[in-house]
This record gives C-alpha cells, structure tokens and sequence, in this order.
C-alpha cells in the first residue's frame, strides 16, 4: 500500500482521454512528488511512439512491453504514476494493482470526445473511435472499478478542480 517503502503514492488509471496524464502531472506538482507514466516509460524504452510499436510489432509485444514498465514503476518509492488505459487489464499488472492506492478517473463519451479529438495518435481508436472507446469502456469499467480505491468524476471539470478532490481524497484516506 501507498506509504509503504517501494510503493508508488498514487496509482491514476482510467480511459484514453480522460485526462491521466496531464491530472498525474497536476498531482505531482502539487504534492512535490515525481511523475512516472507508463506510455512514456515504453516509448522511452522501445525509442519510437505507441503508434510506432502498434504499427511495426503489434498490440502483443506492447502489452509485453507495457507490463514491464509498470511492474517496474509499481517499485518506485512515493511517485505520482499515470498508466496507459488498457494496462491495468494485463492479467499480472491487475493482480499488482490490488495491492496500491489506485485513482480512478471516470468520464463519459462526450467528454471524452472533446479531449482525445480522437485524432491518430491513439491506435486502438484510430478506427470509429466513438463507437471503440464506448466498447472499450464497457469491458473495462468492471476492472478500473473494482481497482479503485478512490474515484473522481471528470466530466464537465477542468484539470484544477479534478486535481483539488483527488488531493482532498488522498488526504483524508
Ligand atoms: C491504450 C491507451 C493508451 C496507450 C495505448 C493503448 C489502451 O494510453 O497506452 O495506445 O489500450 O487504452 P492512454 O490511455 O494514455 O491514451
């Protein structure tokens, strides 16, 4: 659990478009805390984009790749650490989520929408993107729930006010 020597403070996990990334950072800075990130983590590994990986060696050998990075920021004393959407349904990286502090950021489509433009970037949505992340969201919302320790809806907020009641709930935890 958070606190504990060798644990992350605050695991962010929650759909593609739903702010992770720049909420982790808005954590981080707020708290003095360093900021981990999944995505970044592989892409700093593998020297190419998601995109590039997906395209050049498939989703298998990212999600091999993913699984690693987060095993290894999962042992990272007190970070702020943001994960990429679909790594808490690796098998070995839901089994080590139940053991931390996990923030779960929830959203619904059409706030979603405005915020991942539902450009390129993201491969797994690159194809009716609408319609993929209503899926996706379906088969995930079980795991993210029963993940969470602590959830804050972002729907219809900016980063400040998402950000100013995670703390207030990571405080009072
Ligand atoms: C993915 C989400 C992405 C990235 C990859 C796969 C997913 O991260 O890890 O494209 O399976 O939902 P974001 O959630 O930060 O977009």
């Amino acid at each position: 659990m958070a606190g504990v020597s060798g644990a992350p403070f605050v695991v962010v996990i929650g759909p593609p478009g739903v702010g992770k990334s720049t909420v982790a950072r808005g954590l981080a800075d707020r708290l003095g805390r360093p900021l981990l990130d999944s995505d970044t983590i592989v892409e700093e590994r593998e020297g190419r984009s998601i995109s590039d990986i997906f395209v050049e060696s498939g989703e298998e050998h990212f999600r091999a790749a993913e699984q690693e990075a987060v095993l290894d920021a999962l042992e990272q004393d007190g970070v702020v650490l943001a994960l990429g959407g679909g790594a808490p349904m690796i098998p070995a990286v839901t089994e080590a989520l139940s053991r931390h502090r996990v923030l779960f950021l929830d959203v619904g489509i059409a706030d979603a929408a405005k915020r991942i433009g539902f450009d390129k970037s993201r491969p797994l949505l690159s194809v009716n993107p609408r319609q993929s992340w209503i899926r996706t969201m379906e088969t995930r919302r079980p795991t993210y729930d029963s993940l969470a320790t602590h959830r804050v809806d972002t729907a219809g907020r900016d980063v400040d006010a998402v950000v100013a009641e995670a703390l207030t709930l990571l405080e009072d935890a």
